[in-house]
């Protein structure tokens, strides 16, 4: 059967702050620049997450879409969603909330939900024009 991808876009709200505890203040505000700020700021994360693999004879899917969109809204944006990265979700207690490690996290989630055959990306747009894509390497 031929391997089609199908994509879903989702969307989250959060704050963050990218630090280095062991650096300076100063030179925290020289690598991570406006993202190094004390006090926080927040991102409009667009999310695009691609699974690709052969067409089911069956159903004609890769994969139902809608169960898709339920696994994203369940286990990403409600875990994520108008969050402080740093301080309420687990994973970034101790690892940076940069897009790439977002991204990181986020496709180890949705790795263990969807079927093994199925190959896995995930883009995550942090602004419109800083986009990151992580497919498990
Ligand atoms: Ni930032």
């Amino acid at each position: 059967m031929p391997k089609v991808t199908v994509h879903r876009k989702a969307h989250f709200n959060a704050a963050h702050r990218l630090h280095n505890g062991d650096w300076s203040d100063a030179r925290n505000a020289t690598v991570f620049g406006k993202c190094a700020n004390p006090h926080y700021h927040g991102h409009n994360y667009e999310l695009i997450v691609a699974v690709k693999g052969e067409i089911n004879p069956v159903t004609g899917f890769v994969m139902d879409m809608k169960v898709l969109k339920d696994l994203i809204e369940v286990e990403i944006e409600e875990k994520l969603d108008h969050k402080n990265l740093n301080e309420e979700v687990e994973e970034f207690k101790t690892l940076n909330p940069t897009a790439e490690n977002i991204a990181v996290v986020i496709w180890n989630i949705l790795r263990t939900k969807i079927e093994e055959q199925l190959e896995l990306s995930v883009t995550l747009y942090e602004t419109p024009r800083n986009f990151v894509v992580y497919t498990g390497e």
